[in-house]
């Protein structure tokens, strides 16, 4: 009983398998088994800025049409028993609208904190993220969860996606969480799925699918329900440099064309190449914030990739439904 209902929360708990839940990353940062609980026990410990709220309420107020990142004294120190460990010292960042960024930095500088902080999938020890006018470390765990569904998309460097699930089904999700109805959710996931040039893979699962591929799943599905900002966190990792070329070519084009926000986090100055800012990140601090004149776009003008016609008739048949042509909402 998902379709039709916004309460994200309910429906997918009931949906939702154990290994969905596992994969879905809105409650738990799983590479540092850090989570967002024993964050908020730790907040209640933690100083803060001297007027923290009334800064954050005026920038929120201000943040106007420009910027849809505003990020100001984040700091974030890990307590590992009486050790300390400062990941972001003092971040003062501001992200404008359609920009495609990146956070570069050595392993261990901060950028996976960083990025974490600003989906609010971990709390700050001070300072504040505002996204599209929410402040994102002051809002509950559950409001977050429905404002990642709707406002942000992810791409991770291991793919994330659902081994138990087909590329369709996969794709599919973000819009199970809006509750978009079962058939039109599989319509648009399909035509995305084309459009990431995996129209003969949409009943594949993962494990039957290459590294670049399970990452066009993942793309696919960080756009398909056309977020306003996308975070990729070393996106291309676990790839080799042909397929990274494939990847971001992918990524920023669809980024581009459709003028949405992408954060990319990466140790790779050939990756941070496609971005039109480029920003440091040393020991927790921003050491340079510098726009990229040249950014590597894709090739044919740095456009997405043209939608392929789908077989309308062969996955009718297939499926034994019938799906009528339809945009697909990220290239609309
Ligand atoms: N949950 C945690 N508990 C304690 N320390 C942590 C935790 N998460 C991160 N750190 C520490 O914070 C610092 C920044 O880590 P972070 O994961 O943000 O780095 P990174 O730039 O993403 O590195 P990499 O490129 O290796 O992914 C590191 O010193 C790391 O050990
Ligand atoms: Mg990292």
């Amino acid at each position: 009983m998902i379709d039709g209902t916004i309460c994200l929360e309910e429906a997918s708990e009931k949906v939702l398998s154990n290994e969905v839940k596992k994969a879905r990353f809105f409650s738990s940062r799983s590479e540092s088994g850090d989570n967002i609980k024993s964050q908020n026990k730790a907040d209640a410990r933690a100083p803060n800025d001297a007027k923290p709220a009334d800064a954050a309420r005026k920038d929120k107020n201000a943040q106007g049409s420009d910027n849809i990142i505003t990020i100001r004294g984040l700091r974030k120190v890990y307590k590992l028993g009486r050790e300390r460990v400062v990941a972001l010292d003092h971040i003062d960042l501001d992200i404008k609208r359609g920009e495609i960024c990146c956070i570069l930095g050595t392993s261990g500088s901060g950028k996976t904190t960083l990025l974490n902080m600003m989906a609010g999938l971990e709390r700050p020890t001070r300072g504040y993220v505002i996204i599209d006018g929410v402040n994102v470390t002051k809002t509950s765990e559950r409001k977050m969860a429905k404002f990642r569904q709707e406002v942000l998309g992810f791409v991770f460097q291991s793919y994330n996606l659902l081994n138990t699930h087909t590329a369709l089904e996969n794709v599919a999700l973000p819009l199970t969480f809006k509750g978009v109805p079962r058939r039109k959710r599989e319509k648009i996931a399909r035509k995305m799925l084309a459009d990431v040039g995996l129209k003969g893979h949409i009943r594949h699962k993962p494990s039957q699918m290459s590294g670049g591929q399970q990452q066009r799943v993942g793309i696919a599905r960080a756009f398909v329900a056309r977020p306003k900002v996308v975070f990729a966190d070393e996106p291309t990792g676990n790839l080799d440099s042909k397929t990274t070329i494939e990847i971001m070519e992918l990524m920023t084009s669809i980024a581009r064309k459709n003028g949405l926000t992408l954060v990319i986090v990466t140790h790779d100055t050939e990756i941070a190449a496609y971005a039109d800012r480029i920003i440091r990140l040393l020991d927790g601090n921003i050491v340079s914030d510098l726009p990229n004149p040249n950014p590597k776009i894709a090739v044919g003008g740095g456009e997405a990739p043209e939608p392929a016609e789908a077989d309308e008739s062969e996955l009718n048949k297939a499926d034994g439904k019938d799906f009528p042509n339809e945009t697909v909402p990220v290239t609309t």
